[in-house]
């Protein structure tokens, strides 16, 4: 229907006769019949003018075009002339020095008035996902729709080149705990039977490892029913990869060169060889955070030492029950306003801080700072803390005292607040890629009394620690897992796995799985590996993750067609919504939610007995 793209004429053309198809992005009616058109598609934007001396009717059927009316025009191209000596090329767009004059037009679809402009930011984000299709024609959108292509593509061609096989994995498939809620799926055929959809394909590509296959990957559709955020999504991508014969640094290579390809074929940017590599216990204790931003200072600094001796109870109480005391300078901060530390304060108490002490350096000296704690310290203290942490006119220093897990996950969250009031990142167009490695391998959960995987059950310990695990010591060990940070997010992670039956059984036991539950939930994992399984590791992207950081957006909702709201709902198509009760019947389903509505109307779920 068109023998250009709206992106597609230039001055080469000037002369030809063309024909477009595309949206009436604006109008200007300059009256006595002459009519400026920008006609989009989802290339870019061509100017066409409609001239009453060329064809009277046309200019009159123009008239009446409305923002996102369908038309189809052919016409001659030419340079956009000068007026009154000014130039009227429009630099902004590629098809700036030409304009279409049309000869022929036709109205292929009339649009009613829109609920929201396409060429202006909308503040409303579920005005814009109920009418994603609009949404989806702003040029923004559509660049990301065509970057994430270019992400996949540049992902299956790197692979491919690398000898990996593309295989797809059951989306109907077990319910195994991996870490977030499971969605399940009622299976008709089986009365009171159901399918969960996977959190992660890991069980199926290592079973493709045991089968034989060695190098795997998918793009995978992965299910996790968990709380929602701007980088959290019910249904998201990875870009899976399992590989036989492995060893850490034969994923890590890969992972790096897959994402230099992708940013370099994407967005053309240049990534570096190799990324620095951290450890966790580094990570935790300088950034607090296991994804760190490194783009900023802000560290975390460990002042037990000048405490030693502390009349404070809070600091030397922290100490005395093994646990640390540690403070971030934040340098040019003490003016932050009592909102601003009333809002750290809540968040420390959120990640679970008594409080949030802090003190505001109005003068060089200790007899000019204002804080609530520094009538609890000595002048030595006081002199001490000033050289330790070069505290100056101006600072904002903040503390965390308490046992190390809890201090770190404060002050790293209390230091992305700081970063975010300092405006440090304004500007910043800096891609600043690292590696975690030496996760701890288990996590003793003390609310529920036992351990915890910190990656998943089937990652594997370094080799000193095989034989701790078996043998049932499990405070301190290190496992063979790596995430891939990029600028504070986590774009993926993974790990070397076990390959052994024993060894797969010893960490079963060891998170308390039961011998029962071994069976029924693992058996055919722990059946695979006693038939000569090989050694295998792998990682998996967050694909929608990494397509936000190379668009540059801030949401993964702005690289997903068609995303969910932050309340899980679909907006466009109005899910998930009731169904009826037969359908419920068919499946042996019957919902409480009416019946067990509260007061407000909230269903609540049924009480487990
Ligand atoms: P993990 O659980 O770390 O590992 O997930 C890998 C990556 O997937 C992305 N991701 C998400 N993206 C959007 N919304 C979500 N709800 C979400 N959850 C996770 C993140 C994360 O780094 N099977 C293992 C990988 C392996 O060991 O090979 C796994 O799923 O970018
Ligand atoms: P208190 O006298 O116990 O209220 O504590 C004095 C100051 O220390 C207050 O500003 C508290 O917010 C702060 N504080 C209390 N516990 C901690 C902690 N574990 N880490 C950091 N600051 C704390």
């Amino acid at each position: 229907m068109r023998s250009h793209t709206c992106n597609g004429i230039s001055r080469s053309d000037i002369g030809n006769t063309v024909t477009l198809i595309g949206w009436v992005k604006s109008k200007r009616d300059q009256g006595a019949g002459l009519i400026f058109i920008d006609l989009r598609d989802r290339e870019g934007v061509t100017q066409v003018v409609f001239k009453p001396e060329i064809n009277k009717e046309n200019s009159e059927l123009a008239e009446s075009f409305r923002s996102e009316d369908v038309i189809q025009v052919t016409g001659t191209v030419e340079e956009r002339p000068e007026i009154d000596g000014q130039s009227t090329f429009n630099t902004e767009i590629a098809t700036g020095e030409v304009e279409l004059i049309v000869s022929e037009v036709k109205v292929i679809n009339r649009a009613e008035v829109l609920p929201f402009p396409l060429d202006k930011p909308v503040s409303n984000e579920d005005l814009r996902l109920k009418y994603r299709f609009l949404d989806l024609r702003r040029p923004a959108m559509a660049r990301n729709m065509q970057l994430r292509h270019r992400i996949t593509k540049t992902t299956r061609d790197v692979l491919d080149e690398d000898g990996f096989l593309e295989i797809e994995t059951p989306i109907l498939s077990k319910s195994t705990p991996e870490g977030a809620r499971d969605f399940l799926v009622p299976a008709r055929l089986h009365p009171g039977g159901f399918y969960a959809l996977p959190q992660a394909p890991q069980q199926y590509k290592q079973l493709l490892m045991c089968g034989g296959v060695e190098k795997y990957f998918q793009i995978a559709r992965c299910f996790r029913d968990e709380d929602l955020r701007a980088d959290r999504q019910p249904e998201f991508t990875q870009i899976d990869i399992e590989a036989s014969f492995v060893e850490q640094d034969d994923i890590i290579g890969l992972i790096e060169k897959l994402l230099g390809r992708v940013f370099k074929e994407s967005i053309g940017a240049d990534v570096p060889a190799s990324f620095d590599r951290i450890t966790y216990q580094e990570a935790m204790d300088t950034f607090g955070s296991d994804k760190p931003d490194r783009r900023f200072g802000l560290h975390l600094t460990d002042i037990g030492d000048v405490f030693a001796n502390s009349e404070f109870k809070v600091f030397s109480g922290a100490l005395k029950s093994g646990g640390v005391i540690k403070a971030i300078n934040a340098k040019g901060l003490c003016g932050a306003s009592v909102g601003q530390i009333d809002k750290m304060t809540k968040a420390a108490i959120e990640a679970g801080a008594k409080g949030l002490a802090y003190i505001q350096a109005r003068g060089p000296e200790p007899a000019d700072w204002r804080s609530p704690i520094t009538k609890f310290l000595s002048e030595e203290e006081l002199q001490g803390l000033k050289s330790k942490l070069n505290i100056e006119e101006g600072d904002l220093v903040l503390f965390g005292a308490g046992d190390w897990d809890t201090v770190c996950d404060v002050l790293g969250r209390v230091r992305l607040m700081c970063a975010d009031y300092l405006n440090l990142l304004e500007g910043n167009e800096e891609l600043n890629f690292l590696w975690v490695t030496d996760f701890p391998l288990l996590h003793f959960d003390k609310e529920e009394g036992r351990w915890h995987a910190v990656h998943h059950p089937f990652t594997r310990p370094v080799p000193e620690d095989e034989a701790k695990l078996k043998a049932g010591e499990y405070a301190g060990l290190r496992a063979q897992a790596y995430d891939v940070v990029l600028n504070g997010y986590e774009l993926g992670g993974g790990s070397i796995r076990i390959h052994e039956a024993d060894l797969q059984d010893a960490m079963f036991t060891a998170l308390g799985v039961t011998e029962e539950e071994k069976k029924t939930m693992f058996g055919h994992i722990l059946d695979a590996f006693s038939f000569g399984a090989p050694p295998h590791g792998g990682v998996a992207l967050g694909l929608d993750r990494v397509a936000m950081l190379v668009c540059g957006v801030d949401s993964i909702r702005e690289v997903i067609a068609f995303p969910k709201n932050n309340k899980g709902s679909d907006l466009m198509s109005d899910s998930p919504a009731e169904v009826d009760f037969k359908q419920l019947r068919e499946l042996y389903i019957q919902s409480t939610a009416k019946k067990d509505k509260d007061k407000k109307g909230q269903p609540q779920p049924a009480q487990t007995k």
